[in-house]
């Protein structure tokens, strides 16, 4: 495996570096506290080709590659991984399915705003009483001449409160057997009659990037906003999501890193018993385990970026990889920044420095886009049916 950056790679990401460390880095703390939405910074990320990294020039994108997304993806969430959650809804959750199932129309309507950071585009899949189990909702979609008409309840929609397009996933056939192939997408316009939004989620971590439900009241979708044929639904969401776990598991990096980096510093400013507490050897091997989960957890999400794009060109799923990925990396970020607020001892558990903000943003790695659960499930599902015997 060839993990040797290009020059529009390298730029990309000291691009991705500076602004984050620069734009986003000073007002994290500010935008974690109040959880206000970062416009001001999300739409300067637009302005500099963050939010549509591998969607083509053409559609208003950067025209760069899955190597170069991560790359900008992990240095965006070291600085704070509310952003990282807001530009990886934006490139994976939105562009990716409108580049690869999006008419030309739908192209140029949806996909360029989106892509060149003039809208926001969201994902909605789950419900109150569908999360793990996605084929399980109940939002339903009745063609009606050249209109849909939607009703339903969707949660936990990142972006939604701010959402100018949100790619939708509702049942147009109840009866379909498997039920799976009874969903169908759809791009929903947000200023439309008919869209509600429903409550904002309080959240644990990732306060700034904002989370809500979505109801949809008679909403009249028209036909020609259809994403795919009928029924083809569930495939477009899990083959997006596909793409999406390995955004998130650059984001989960990113927030390992950053709390790695602040241990590494405040283990040679600390002092205990006379001496700083980087010379204990129970600190060393912590700082140790730190860094090696670390560089596993990158090379990993590195290596299911290149799967994504040898995909691009033989058309092979890179689920197992997505999915390996996404779990190694989330879990990482977590147990990477437990060890940073037990280094910090006390520190570490005040909202002074921002280490327990690490320890909040790492837990939701775990759980969005599919909990660690279910990259298990996938991923053994894949390695079963490597060797024949599919369940
Ligand atoms: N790519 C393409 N097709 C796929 C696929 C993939 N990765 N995975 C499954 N499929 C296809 C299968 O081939 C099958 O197709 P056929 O009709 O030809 O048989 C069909 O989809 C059904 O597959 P399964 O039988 O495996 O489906 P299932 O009901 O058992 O569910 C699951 C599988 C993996 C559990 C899936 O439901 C899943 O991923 N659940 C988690 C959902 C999730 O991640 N939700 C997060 C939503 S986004 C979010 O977090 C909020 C946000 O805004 C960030």
């Amino acid at each position: 495996m060839d993990f040797t950056l290009t020059e529009e790679q390298r730029m990309i990401r000291d691009v991705a570096r500076e602004f984050a460390q620069q734009e986003i880095a000073p007002v994290a703390a500010q935008h974690d506290e109040s959880g206000e939405f970062p416009l001001e910074t999300v739409r300067k990320m637009g302005e500099l080709g963050l939010l549509g990294i591998e969607v083509p020039e053409e559609y208003g994108g950067a025209g760069l590659d899955t190597v170069a997304y991560v790359l900008a993806l992990e240095e965006i969430s070291k600085a704070d991984a509310a952003h990282g959650t807001i530009m990886s809804v934006c490139n994976s959750l939105f562009c990716h399915g409108l580049l690869h199932f999006g008419t030309e129309e739908q192209k140029q309507k949806f996909l360029v705003p989106v892509a060149s950071g003039k809208w926001i585009g969201a994902y909605s899949l789950t419900e109150p009483g569908s999360g793990s189990d996605a084929a399980g909702m109940r939002t339903r979609a009745v063609q009606e001449g050249n209109e849909y008409i939607i009703n339903g309840r969707k949660s936990w929609v990142t972006n939604g409160p701010v959402a100018d397009a949100i790619v939708l996933f509702a049942v147009t056939d109840p009866r379909a057997e498997p039920r799976h192939r009874g969903i169908t997408a759809f791009v929903i316009e947000t200023d439309k009659p008919g869209f509600v939004q429903g409550k904002v989620e309080p959240k644990l971590g990732i306060r700034a990037s904002a989370t809500c439900e979505c109801l949809y009241e008679n909403y009249r979708c028209p036909a020609e906003n259809r994403l795919g044929a009928e029924g083809e639904g569930f495939k477009i969401a899990m083959t997006v999501l596909d793409a999406g776990r390995i955004g998130i598991a650059a984001q989960a990096v990113g927030i390992a890193q950053a709390a790695y980096e602040a241990s590494v510093q405040y283990t040679k400013e600390r002092y205990a018993f006379g001496r700083p507490i980087a010379e204990f050897q129970a600190i060393q091997f912590k700082l140790a385990d730190m860094a090696t989960r670390i560089e596993a957890a990158r090379l990993l999400t590195l290596n299911a970026a290149l799967a994504k794009e040898r995909s691009k060109k033989t058309g092979e799923r890179y689920t197992k990889l997505a999915s390996m990925a996404k779990l190694f990396a989330s879990e990482t970020a977590m147990w990477v920044a437990h060890q940073a607020v037990q280094i910090h001892g006390g520190m570490g558990y005040s909202k002074e420095l921002p280490i327990e903000r690490y320890f909040r943003d790492a837990k939701i790695t775990e759980i969005y886009e599919g909990t660690s659960e279910i990259q298990r499930l996938v991923i053994a599902r894949n390695v079963l049916r490597e060797i024949g015997h599919a369940l």
